[in-house]
């Protein structure tokens, strides 16, 4: 079942339910804020105290960080995509355990003050016992562009202390808290902040929980940004209780630092992430 549904302020958001799993998403940003497979938790982390103020990127679920990953100078991190209205473009729900979605963007009059090219971008996402997303870029300008981009996944975890991850053990990295070059020597796990951009990376990635595992496969991609706020950063995070990093975890499937591409004009580039 797909519904089209609006919180109390008028923010506008789809819900599907199959008999798998269920997922929300939001048309601003086609931002996915909660998928949960049938009889399980869910798998992504959202804030309890998120708003859903029109303009401002959701605290958790999928942001979608585009065209940009990070910061640029006078711009807003991350890029515009994650507080752009998407339309709902595609619906096919005739498989009972699985649905698929597809919301589009295109540029704009706004866009192009902050981004001066145009473009379609197709957030497809179907909706199983795997959560399949799909992140197609299409320049559609006379001129090539430069795109970071980030699939940006909180997920939700009994407690960091918790996590271990692995698959990225070899790894070199870039350490965004440092900004030196690092090598990954062995799993991960967290005692202190943690903002990494993996490089290299081509195998499916572990996500090991006291309870549950999950696994996280990308295409499309060789980086990717493994990221826990920690406390004094978590204190400083908009919509953040101080406690919330003990809850959540990025693993962010990229094209960032290394692995940023560039487009020619007509050319299109999918970054796929599944989560099963
Ligand atoms: C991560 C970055 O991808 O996103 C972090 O590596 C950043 O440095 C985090 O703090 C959250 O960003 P934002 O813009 O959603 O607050």
């Amino acid at each position: 079942m797909i519904q089209s549904k609006k919180l109390s302020n008028g923010f506008k958001f789809v819900e599907v339910s199959n008999d798998t799993a269920s997922v929300k998403i939001a048309l601003q940003g086609a931002h996915i804020f909660h998928y949960q497979r049938v009889g399980e938790e869910p798998v992504l982390w959202l804030s309890d105290i998120e708003a859903f103020d029109f303009g401002k990127s959701i605290r958790g679920g999928v942001p979608i960080c585009w065209p940009w990953f990070g910061i640029q100078e006078n711009l807003p991190q991350h890029g515009f995509a994650r507080t752009s209205m998407f339309a709902l473009t595609h619906t096919d729900d005739t498989n009972p355990n699985n649905t698929h979605l597809t919301f589009t963007l295109q540029d704009s009059n706004e866009s192009r003050k902050l981004w001066n090219y145009k473009f379609k971008l197709e957030l497809h996402v179907e909706i199983g016992d795997t959560l399949t997303m799909r992140l197609t870029t299409t320049n559609l300008d006379e001129k090539s562009f430069t795109l970071s981009q980030a699939l940006h996944s909180y997920f939700d975890v009994s407690h960091i202390s918790n996590v271990e991850i692995n698959g990225l053990e070899n790894k070199p990295y870039l350490d965004a808290l440092t900004w030196t070059k690092e090598l990954q020597k062995d799993s991960i796990t967290f005692n202190k902040e943690v903002d990494r951009v993996y490089q290299e990376v081509d195998g499916k990635i572990t996500l090991k929980d006291k309870n549950r595992t999950l696994y996280i496969e990308n295409e499309g991609s060789s980086s990717v940004v493994v990221w826990n706020p920690w406390i004094d950063k978590c204190k400083r995070m908009s919509a953040m209780k101080d406690d919330d990093y003990k809850k959540m975890v990025c693993i962010e499937s990229a094209n960032a630092f290394d692995d940023t591409i560039v487009m020619k004009p007509k050319s299109s580039h999918t970054l796929v992430a599944t989560v099963s």
